[in-house]
Formats: C-alpha cells, sequence, structure tokens
C-alpha cells in the first residue's frame, strides 16, 4: 500500500484515554488531520487475555488503514505491549509508533532512587514492562502498581469524584511513604487524573511523568524522515470514531486537550 503525506495520522485506544496523546500529537503536528477510534464496547483491555488485546488492535488497525493512514499511534500502554509486535509484522508498510512505560526517563532522575509505576494488570504482567524496567531502572526501586477501576473512573465521566480520589489514595500512598519522588503515568487514560493524582498525593516533590509527549516526538520523527509531513498551512481536523454511539465523555475530554484544532464524532460498528 503507497502512503501519502495527505493522508491522516491514525490514532486508537480502547476508549477515550488516547485523547490524552492526542492532545500532545495535535500541539506538536497541528497541520495533520488524525482519524481516532475508541473501542468503547470493548474497553477495559487491561484486564482482558493478551490475546484478545491483540485480535481487538488488529480489527482497528483494519478500519484505520482503510480510512487511509499514514502512520498508527497506538495510543494504549496495554495495546502497545500485548499488539504492536504483531502489528509491525503484518502490516510491515507502515509505520508504528507505542506507548513506552516511562521508566527511563525516571530512573534517570530520580534522586531518592525509588520510583513508581500506576498501570494496567496487563500491562504490569507483559514483557514489555519487566525489559524495560531491567534495561533502565537498575540500581532504582521500582513500585509497579495496578490501576483497577481507574480506566472505568475515567470513562465513566467520575473524574474529582469521592471514588476516584479513593481508588487513588489507596494505589498512591503506600508508594508515597515507600519515598518515591517520581511516578509514572503507564496508562494513557490517567493523565486526565492529573488533578486528582495531585489531591492525594499532595505532589511536593513527586514529579507525575507521561510519557505521550515523547511518543508525539517520535511520531514527528517519523514522519519527517519518511517525507510524509503534510505540507499544507490549514488546521487540521480530528475524526473521532467510536462503536458506542454516545460521545459525551469524549466531547468533554476532548476539551481538555486545549486544541485549536476541529472534531467531528461518528459511531461505527466494528
Ligand atoms: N488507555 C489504555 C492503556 O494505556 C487503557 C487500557 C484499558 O482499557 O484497560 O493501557
Amino acid at each position: 500500500m503507497k502512503l501519502d503525506k495527505t493522508f491522516s495520522i491514525g490514532v486508537f485506544d480502547s476508549g477515550v484515554g488516547g485523547l490524552s496523546v492526542l492532545k500532545e500529537l495535535a500541539a506538536l503536528l497541528p497541520y495533520e488531520n488524525f482519524i481516532y477510534f475508541g473501542d468503547r464496547k470493548n474497553v477495559p483491555y487491561g484486564t482482558k487475555p493478551a490475546s484478545e488485546v491483540k485480535k481487538l488492535s488488529d480489527k482497528i488497525v483494519e478500519f484505520l488503514l482503510a480510512k487511509k493512514v499514514k502512520i498508527v499511534v497506538v495510543a494504549c500502554n496495554t495495546a502497545t505491549a500485548f499488539a504492536i509486535k504483531h502489528l509491525r509484522e503484518k502490516y510491515n508498510f507502515i509505520d508504528f509508533v507505542g506507548m513506552e512505560p516511562a521508566i527511563k526517563p525516571a530512573a534517570l532522575s530520580t534522586k531518592t532512587g525509588k520510583i513508581g509505576v500506576l498501570a494496567t494488570a496487563l500491562t504490569l504482567r507483559g514483557n514489555h514492562f519487566k525489559t524495560t524496567k531491567e534495561k533502565y531502572a537498575s540500581g532504582v526501586e521500582v513500585f509497579a502498581q495496578e490501576g483497577n477501576g481507574l480506566v472505568e473512573i475515567v470513562e465513566g465521566n467520575k473524574i474529582g469524584t469521592k471514588e476516584s480520589l479513593e481508588l487513588l489514595r489507596q494505589y498512591l500512598l503506600p508508594m508515597k511513604l515507600k519515598g518515591i519522588d517520581k511516578l509514572v503515568l503507564g496508562c494513557t487514560h490517567y493523565p486526565f487524573l492529573t488533578d486528582d493524582i495531585k489531591a492525594v498525593l499532595d505532589t511536593d516533590g513527586i514529579e507525575i511523568i507521561n510519557p505521550a509527549g515523547a511518543v508525539a516526538r517520535r511520531t514527528f520523527e517519523l514522519l519527517k524522515r519518511n517525507n510524509l509531513l503534510n505540507n499544507g498551512n490549514n488546521r487540521g481536523q480530528v475524526k473521532i470514531f467510536s462503536n458506542i454511539d454516545d460521545f459525551s465523555i469524549f466531547k468533554n475530554l476532548c476539551k481538555l486537550t486545549g486544541s485549536k484544532l476541529t472534531y467531528s464524532f461518528e459511531y461505527v460498528e466494528i
């Protein structure tokens, strides 16, 4: 398949979480068009068998390719961990950019020698997490915590509620007591909980690390290297697709992305 600069950038996640990555992409690449797919019918991925996450991701990539995309950003840590290898092998004519658990920058900059990672159960069970930890965090204590229920908080429009603060307190206060000074957000839904996390941690001295900026820079580099950057000077458009016909959460969170791009929303049955 021949890729063209006028094609869009494809982005997908299990739901609305990938909008936290889209925010960084749109800031860096404002003249690009984006096709976003949020698999809300199947969210959360983090508690599913790995084989299912792989199958769902494959189906979404087929959908994005049919919409003419020139690169695919897997804006989901869980799908990156369990599907990206397969996707790169099967669709070897297009680049895939995945989420890196930001253990490296956290491990390089920690002063206490202790970092926390909050991610889905599946992400933490994966090889990707294990090898990144071994490679970049030897000599650093890594406190990994499953964020069970947090994706549902974001998807269910419950940011800032008692339920959200209680879960975060349960997950994060033990790490704080251990003396972490970096907290890695290992799921793309979690940046939307930043205010709740700050309220719970009272984050003096704890830096929250979100890898989305690095993912956007990598996407830019790959498009540039392959001569696929869009040369136009019209602000890009974002088409959001989902398989649940209720876009209220998308609309709320799109406002939070603060981007000047135009958004449209469309239901698709996949
Ligand atoms: N945003 C996905 C991630 O980064 C959430 C996974 C889920 O749906 O559980 O892992």
